[in-house]
């Protein structure tokens, strides 16, 4: 019988391209979202590229707060392991909100994971962030890196893997996989489905696909003084097709024995920076990105890759995609959905 999977936030970006491969791969995806910062759309479109698949695909509009639903959930399925990536992830946003991201984040997770424990399933993957190395001293960073965190979103995945660590210990029956995310960029290859922030992307590829279609003037490049190849931000920026395919690695990993509670990176271990980013998009896209030279944004790093040795040893996973391939499907999903999943009514045809 194939696994369940239960795939919280399965909705969102990184969650819909990683349910897609999972239904590819065999599993049954039960996704649980409550829709905040995603559309259903996406799970839609997923069914559809997952061809016969399609119906090993089962969603409930679930809040993770809400434990009698959560309870009633795993009443009626067992689910051999869970993908854990609702959350919500605006820097700035837990900055001016950080009760907001403590009860969504934290609350969500602890009662996800007394349900678990209530029903006998103690397999977890948690997607982290490489947001815990704050601004790290040395690069590439390894699992072993110190961290710590810069914001209350930061704070929440540093405080989630604590909670994950500390509950290993008191009980070894417990098979954790902590990823730790770089920059996931991009979108499937068949442009029909992808990242669709609502507001103001506050990140860098969303931001540019938004100007390449014409929603936003020009780009802000922020801090053009970093002590880098060009003065821009380096970042290790990470195809989503490939960040899911690590997610599959890392349940794999699950079945392993020796697995207790363990971290890994999901990055390319090679460092871009925003002017190069800019560059391969214009590229392969065929448009100018106008760009406003600007001042650092308030706690950006200056280098941030990762060191992904320990992934490959362990999880037998590596990423293939390269920037231009990234920033080629960044560009077929953003001129194919240039509104997102849901364009406001009075641009639809
Ligand atoms: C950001 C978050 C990080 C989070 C990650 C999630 C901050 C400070 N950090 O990481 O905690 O885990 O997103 O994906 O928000 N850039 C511009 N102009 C823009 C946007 C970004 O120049 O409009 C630059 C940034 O200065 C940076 C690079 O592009 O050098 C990447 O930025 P971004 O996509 O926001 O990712 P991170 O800063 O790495």
């Amino acid at each position: 019988m194939a696994s369940t999977v239960l795939v919280t936030g399965g909705a969102g970006y990184i969650g819909s391209h990683t349910v897609l491969q999972l239904l590819l791969g065999g599993y049954k995806a039960v996704v649980v979202d409550n829709l905040d910062n995603s559309s259903q759309i996406s799970l839609k479109r997923v069914q559809e590229l997952a061809g016969d698949h399609g119906s090993n695909l089962v969603f409930h509009k679930i809040d993770l707060r809400d434990k009698p639903a959560l309870e009633k959930l795993f009443a009626s399925e067992k689910f051999d392991s869970v993908i854990h990536f609702a959350g919500l992830k605006a820097v700035g946003e837990s900055v001016q909100k950080p009760l907001l991201y403590y009860d969504n984040n934290l609350i969500g997770t602890i009662t996800l994971l007394e349900v678990m424990v209530a029903h006998g399933c103690k397999n977890l993957v948690f997607s982290s962030s490489a947001t815990v190395y704050g601004w790290p001293k040395v690069v590439p960073c390894t699992e072993e890196s110190p961290i710590s965190a810069m914001n209350p979103y930061g704070r929440t995945k540093l405080f989630i893997e604590e909670i994950c660590r500390d509950i290993y210990q008191s009980d070894k029956s417990w098979k954790i996989i902590l990823l730790r995310y770089f920059n996931p960029v991009g979108a499937h290859s068949s442009g029909y489905i992808g990242e669709d922030p609502r507001g103001i992307p506050n990140n860098l590829m969303p931001f540019v696909q938004q100007v390449a279609v014409g929603r936003r003037p020009a780009l802000t490049v922020f801090g053009t003084d970093y002590g880098t190849k060009d003065g821009t931000g380096v970042r290790d920026y990470i195809h989503v097709v490939d960040l899911a395919d690590g997610h599959i690695a890392a349940l794999k990993k699950l079945s392993d024995p020796s697995v207790g509670c363990e971290v890994y990176n999901l990055g390319t271990g090679k460092g871009t920076s925003v002017l190069e980013m800019v560059s391969s998009f214009e590229k392969v896209s065929g448009k100018k990105i106008p760009l406003e030279m600007a001042d650092r944004r308030p706690g950006d790093a200056e280098i941030v890759y990762a060191s992904t040795e320990k992934a490959e040893r362990e999880l037998n996973w590596k990423a293939k995609y390269g920037i231009d391939e990234m920033c080629r499907d960044q560009w077929n999903w953003a001129s194919k959905n240039p509104y997102g999943y849901e364009p406001p009514a009075a641009l639809e045809k």
